[in-house]
């Protein structure tokens, strides 16, 4: 399902202009991640999907819906919404219970309830945790508790505020697991983190907010090369593209595949023989 957002402003009744004429448009299946610094406006964005906000000035539509001709229970059924915190979103003694809230609330015949239960249980490796109290878990557990939450509505979108803050390494890397299987339902998946080297492995789409604004948006090899304009939103490079550049490699690198690659060709026949 798509997603067109037209020259979006949004102000807080506090008087905070958050969004400064936000355009962007996402194709069925993308799977975009949101980059920028603390207070850019990347929460603000993402809440105008599922209309938890609504515009100042400007239009968001998800599919074929305007999301002001829609209440947040409609635009649930499209977007699903995993909270930057965890707690803001849990409330249920048992983390079984907790995965089974949204696809009741959508009002699903039985069977499907239990299939998407126990399909997003098992993506997020909580099947033998399932009779467990949320609360006994750490937060890490907590926030796939969160994630398996919203998968379970098997939503056309999903969105992922801060899926990588405050994981371990192995957490994160099974959230690359499943983003991957996301894609593999063509889930369209947009995701906010400050983990960098997260965003540059598992995003071909990066969309970088300065002040309310799109400063950049792009394949990682484009947004990366935009070094001033990153230090301007206190973004930094990937390690792998800085370090790429202090060895003196001009292609654009930002994986450890691209580095190895670039390398390789730079030091000649001999460095390609040892790989
Ligand atoms: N409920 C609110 N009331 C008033 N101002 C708010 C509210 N929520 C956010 N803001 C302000 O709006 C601006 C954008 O905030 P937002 O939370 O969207 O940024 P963000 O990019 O998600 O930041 P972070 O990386 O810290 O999560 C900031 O100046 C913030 O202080
Ligand atoms: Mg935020």
């Amino acid at each position: 399902m798509q997603i067109d957002i037209t020259d979006l402003y949004f102000t807080y009744p506090t008087g905070v202009e958050a969004l400064r004429g936000v355009s962007l448009h996402i194709a069925p299946g993308e799977q975009v991640a949101i980059i920028g610094q603390n207070g850019s406006g990347k929460t603000t964005l993402v809440k105008h999907l599922n209309g938890l906000l609504q515009p100042t000035r400007g239009t968001v539509r998800v599919g074929d819906w305007l999301t002001g001709e829609h209440s947040v229970a409609q635009l649930a059924a499209r977007v699903g919404y995993v909270f930057q915190n965890p707690d803001d979103q849990l409330f249920k003694t048992r983390v079984e219970d907790e995965v089974r809230v949204g696809p009741l609330n959508l009002k699903l015949p039985p069977d499907q309830v239990d299939a998407q239960v126990e399909h997003a249980l098992d993506l997020l490796g909580l099947v033998e945790r399932r009779d467990l109290h949320p609360y006994d878990l750490t937060p890490a557990w907590r926030k796939r508790v969160a994630i398996a939450a919203v998968i379970a509505m098997n939503t056309p979108i999903i969105v992922l505020d801060e899926p990588t803050t405050g994981q371990d390494h192995a957490t994160v890397q099974e959230l690359g697991r499943v983003l991957a299987a996301l894609r593999g339902e063509a889930k369209t998946v947009i995701a906010i983190s400050h983990d960098i080297d997260f965003v540059a492995t598992h995003f071909s789409r990066i969309v970088v907010m300065g002040q309310g604004q799109v400063l950049v948006d792009g394949a990682p090899e484009a947004v990366f090369a935009q070094t001033d304009l990153l230090a301007s939103t206190y973004v930094e490079p990937p390690q792998i593209t800085r370090l790429a550049r202090r060895l003196g490699i001009d292609a654009a690198v930002y994986s450890v595949d691209g580095f190895v690659e670039q390398l390789a060709a730079q030091a000649g026949p001999q460095m390609r023989r040892r790989r």
